[in-house]
């Protein structure tokens, strides 16, 4: 047991991507303890205002026969702007609470406070959340670290916490935390709900951040300052209570690397990628289109990876990519390289080649047209790499190729011998009892790649057709 809580540990370490996974897959395995997670979660706190009572605020006033005239007044006038709850709770991914009128943000107490006139209905009043803002509901590995934060009413007639900063326009609430460090869930789980959510401000708004990663910060200060015009402030260092016009506590989820218009007010990954070109000034907005005489040769980046599903014939894979009249690039992005930098790298090219893994997550800066060529391992992963880049990559207007390796393809071969079920059949790893384990750890962590140039070399003429259309 304490062995396998340390492989846990190990693991969500190693490459975070692969939990996630897991505990998605997971879900017909381990639904109950899913179930009892995401239900445990979101037991209803004892009310707001209780809970502010402990904070020397005064109790709450009895119901409507104590209401003053004026307050009546304002109930029939209708004064407050929100009428539906404050929070919404039903999205499978994220928590999501939109308060307009008078939201008062009191970081000190991790509180989020709608204050309100109307005392019209007083169950509803007393009705308060707790939230975590960050979209990976229910996975308590990834929350692990997140800020609760409580959000509810107040009534104006109560002893208000008085604004030390007012400010004309929305805040967003949201965490860093999660399993930040890998691209992919960088960019899957905040650089896209953060987008969805705050792009329509045009810059007019304002983050509060909690769980700060300082290098997460610089890592994405270019796109930070793009959405929003005004300095963020530190959740868990704020000391002041600030007063906005509308709050959103959370960032909003449609699916891994995707944006649902439908959801979204008709922005798209296309959008999306047009939004990252223009952040990091990338020049090219569509790919090489191969003419009759062929001068020009089209880049093609190659993600080696270097520590789990590597290739292990980079040399032989590049020399192959020359040879059908590409020019190679071997690159991948370092840790303390700027983004920008490395986007421009990216977007020079026109496809990318890599197995299935977070460096794929560059495809946002390719231009349009450009050829995603996702290599997957051996274990049954086909419709999971699909989902994860091969959507994006259809949604950003770009060509997609999904190459499944043959098992002799496979550094599993060589460890397990060429008649073993791990390699001839995955699904069998995955069946016994607490199967992704081992499935995991296999096919995730313990294989490499030697691509067969030659079978693979297909893909390249067909990598070509398409760069001609
Ligand atoms: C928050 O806490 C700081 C330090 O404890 C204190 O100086 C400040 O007055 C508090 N602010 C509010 C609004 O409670
Ligand atoms: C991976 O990259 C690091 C740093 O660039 C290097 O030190 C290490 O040897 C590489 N590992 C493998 C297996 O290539
Ligand atoms: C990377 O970081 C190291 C140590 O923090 C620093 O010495 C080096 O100059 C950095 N390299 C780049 C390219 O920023
Ligand atoms: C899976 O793990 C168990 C122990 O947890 C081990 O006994 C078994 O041999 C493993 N199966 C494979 C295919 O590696």
């Amino acid at each position: 047991m304490g062995s396998q809580a340390k492989f846990l540990r190990g693991f969500s370490r190693v490459e975070p991507q692969t939990l996630s996974f897991v505990i998605f897959t997971g879900c017909f395995l381990i639904s109950m303890a899913l179930l009892v997670v995401s239900a445990g979660y979101f037991v209803s706190f004892p009310s707001l205002s209780s809970w502010l009572s402990t904070r020397e605020a005064p109790p709450v006033p009895g119901a409507k026969e104590n209401l003053s005239p004026h307050q009546l007044d304002a109930i029939s006038q209708n004064v407050d702007v929100q009428q539906k709850p404050l929070c919404d709770t039903s999205d499978r991914r994220a928590d999501i609470c939109d308060m307009e009128g008078d939201v008062r943000v009191n970081a000190n107490s991790s509180s989020i406070i709608y204050v309100t006139s109307s005392v019209r209905n007083t169950a509803v009043r007393q009705e308060s959340w707790r939230i975590k803002p960050f979209p990976r509901k229910g996975d308590l590995a990834a929350l692990s670290r997140v800020t609760e934060m409580s959000v509810g009413y107040l009534s104006t007639d109560e002893d208000v916490l008085k604004c030390d900063v007012k400010s004309s326009v929305p805040a967003i609430i949201f965490a860093n935390g999660g399993y930040v460090g890998n691209f992919f869930h960088e960019v899957t789980d905040l650089i896209i709900p953060v987008y969805i959510t705050s792009h329509k401000f045009n810059g007019e708004v304002q983050f509060l951040i909690s769980d700060i990663l300082p290098w997460w910060i610089t890592k994405y200060e270019l796109l930070l300052k793009k959405l929003s015009n005004y300095e963020i402030i530190d959740f868990n260092k704020d000391t002041v209570v600030r007063c906005y016009p509308r709050v959103i506590v959370g960032v909003t989820f449609h699916r891994d690397m995707s944006i649902d218009p439908a959801r979204s007010g008709g922005v798209t990954m296309f959008d999306f990628g047009k939004f990252i070109r223009k952040t990091y000034s990338l020049e090219r907005e569509t790919a090489i289109k191969l003419g009759p005489n062929e001068d020009k040769k089209p880049r093609l980046l190659i993600v080696a990876r270097n520590r789990t599903r590597r290739f292990t014939n980079v040399d032989e894979i590049a020399r192959a990519v020359e040879w059908q009249g590409f020019e190679p690039v071997i690159a991948e992005f370092k840790k303390n390289q700027s983004l920008a930098e490395f986007a421009q790298i990216v977007n020079s090219c026109d496809g990318i080649l890599g197995v299935h893994g977070a460096g794929l997550t560059n495809l946002i800066f390719l231009p349009t047209n450009a050829v995603v060529i996702q290599v997957v391992p051996l274990g049954g992963l086909e419709s999971y790499c699909y989902s994860d880049y091969g959507v994006p990559t259809l949604e950003m207007k770009m060509r997609y190729l999904q190459y499944s390796i043959g098992i002799m393809e496979s550094s599993l071969v060589d460890r397990y011998g060429i008649t073993n079920p791990v390699v001839l059949n995955p699904k069998v790893v995955l069946a016994q009892k607490d199967g992704w384990r081992n499935w995991t750890s296999i096919y995730f962590f313990n294989q490499d790649v030697k691509l067969d140039v030659s079978r693979f070399s297909s893909f390249l003429i067909h990598t070509r057709d398409l760069l001609h259309q």
